[in-house]
């Protein structure tokens, strides 16, 4: 009964193919590149903790009611406000989302050219060829300052997503994750296996868990939250536009579990891959955005046949990357195709285009117009620091309105427990999204954005003055942070 009907809307091919799309969109740059480097700036430990805590109180019931919405409305994210509230504004929500979703696909992209880059360099054995940490470093350095090379490579896989998305997305991309996903997951272990037993890891594993609550700070939380929308794909409609193709029989809030599940374990196996030989290599933690492209050329150096596992690597996170960039170019064309009548070749080439463009100037940040700050943020900083940690939480605080005060809460009932009639935690998953999402959420934005800090966040932070906007800036390999002092000592075997 919850379904508006009207138009009609393929549907997934399978529960699990669901499942795996969703964490292909999941899945990406943000869990292999994202989350190691933030974590590195964030403490450790503490980040770990304060993100798995806002997975699980935030993303897994903002998930749920995006994937509802999606389904209830079988829309994309504009039409389906306009459809389950007719007459009102909150179409602006999903309207926002398009906005934000072309900002992220605009960096999303940038890194994305690296990563196809850095498959290239390993096909030429570049990759396993630096001497030690500074080389490999500075390689990576005078490689995104290379301002042209970089719009190429960005265009490069641009251009790949627009043929998957020209094509429409499903058949292939299904097929395709199921083989490619699993291999990465092995890669991961292997990488991990390597970076334990480098000599001087185990301070990697003890700035990951060696418990620190000190280090918890308003920039932690901040970082952590941001970071968990973004890994998870929410607060824009990503989450909306798959779930309107997933069928009526499917258990959205166990499905919501999974995709967690498998988006968060992915997050900590990078983690586990990376942090430990970050300090056995003698890299600081606190790298900032080179940290994976810095580390993991020295681990493939190390291993048996690294060339050739490199190239796998390279090209299943580019794989990775694509999974999740595809979708975030599906939900505007999804919106140009029903909303604006567009044909969908032609949504994919125009909304492909503006993506491109706004990426231009972060691409230039790294290197000609490294010196244009706003906000104290060069261009791909500030893209990055405003989608993650601000416009992200900021379309789930009003998803998660929407779905718990406004849809009515017999219609979010009835498409939470369609399929699963039965479902024993609904009443703890409603006022999760009722009250302890949006109320989190709100918090932690408002508290962030105040000009004035509070005296606690102040006595919090002062071991970074003034940085609530704090991304650090590639290039600098910073020494001054408070890392364990074995950070300091490369040990490369
Ligand atoms: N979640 C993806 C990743 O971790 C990136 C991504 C895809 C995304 N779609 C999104 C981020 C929508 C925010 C919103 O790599």
């Amino acid at each position: 009964m919850a379904s508006s009907g009207g138009i009609h809307r393929e549907t997934w091919g399978s529960k699990t193919g669901f499942i795996l799309a969703a964490a292909g969109s999941a899945i990406g740059l943000g869990n292999i590149w994202r989350f190691p480097y933030i974590l590195g700036e964030n403490g450790g430990f503490a980040f770990l903790l304060i993100w798995i805590i806002c997975n699980i109180l935030i993303g897994l019931p903002i998930l749920g009611a995006e994937l509802a919405i999606g389904r209830g409305s079988n829309r994309n994210p504009v039409g389906a406000f306009k459809a389950l509230m007719p007459g009102t504004a909150w179409w602006l929500v999903g309207f926002m989302g398009l906005i934000t979703g072309v900002i992220i696909l605009s960096f999303y992209s940038i890194v994305a050219g690296w990563t196809l880059a850095y498959l290239v360099k390993s096909v030429t054995g570049v990759t396993v060829s630096y001497p030690d940490a500074e080389a490999s470093a500075l390689a990576f350095e005078n490689f995104v300052s290379s301002g042209g090379q970089i719009v190429i490579y960005s265009f490069v896989f641009t251009l790949l997503c627009m043929i998957v998305v020209s094509q429409g997305v499903k058949s292939g991309i299904e097929k395709w994750s199921k083989i490619l996903m699993p291999t990465l997951f092995i890669l991961i272990i292997i990488l991990i296996v390597r970076s334990l037993t480098l000599k001087g890891g185990g301070a990697g594993l003890a700035f990951l868990f060696k418990p620190d609550f000190s280090k918890i700070t308003l920039q932690v939380i901040v970082m952590a939250m941001g970071q968990a929308f973004f890994s998870l794909s929410l607060g824009m409609g990503v989450m909306i536009t798959y779930g309107s193709y997933v069928d009526r029989k499917t258990n959205i809030i166990n499905s919501a579990g999974s995709i967690m599940l498998l988006n968060m374990s992915i997050s900590i196996l990078a983690g586990l891959a990376l942090i430990p030989a970050v300090f056995a290599m003698g890299f600081q933690p606190s790298s900032g955005v080179g940290l994976t492209f810095h580390v993991l050329p020295l681990v493939f150096s190390k291993l048996p046949f690294g060339t050739f596992l490199s190239i796998i690597f390279f090209f299943l996170l580019s794989i990775a990357a694509l999974t999740s960039a595809i979708s975030l170019l599906e939900v505007m064309v999804s919106y140009a195709t029903d909303e604006l009548r567009w044909s969908r070749p032609r949504a994919t080439v125009i909304m492909a285009a503006i993506a491109f463009l706004f990426g231009v100037p972060a691409a230039l940040s790294f290197g000609v117009w490294s010196e244009i700050k706003i906000f104290g943020l060069g261009f791909f900083d500030l893209s990055e620091y405003i989608t993650a940690n601000v416009l992200l939480p900021i379309g789930g605080i009003l998803i998660a309105l929407f779905a718990g005060w406004v849809w009515g809460r017999a219609r979010l009932e009835a498409e939470i427990k369609e399929g699963n009639p039965d479902l024993k935690f609904y009443k703890v998953w409603l006022w999760m999204i009722r009250i302890v999402a949006p109320v989190a959420v709100a918090t932690v934005l408002v508290t962030s954005l105040l000009p004035e800090k509070t005296e606690e966040a102040q006595v919090e932070n002062n071991a970074q003055p003034d940085t609530v906007l704090v991304t650090e800036t590639p290039g600098v390999i910073d020494s001054s942070g408070d890392q364990p002092t074995s950070a300091a000592e490369p040990s490369t075997e």
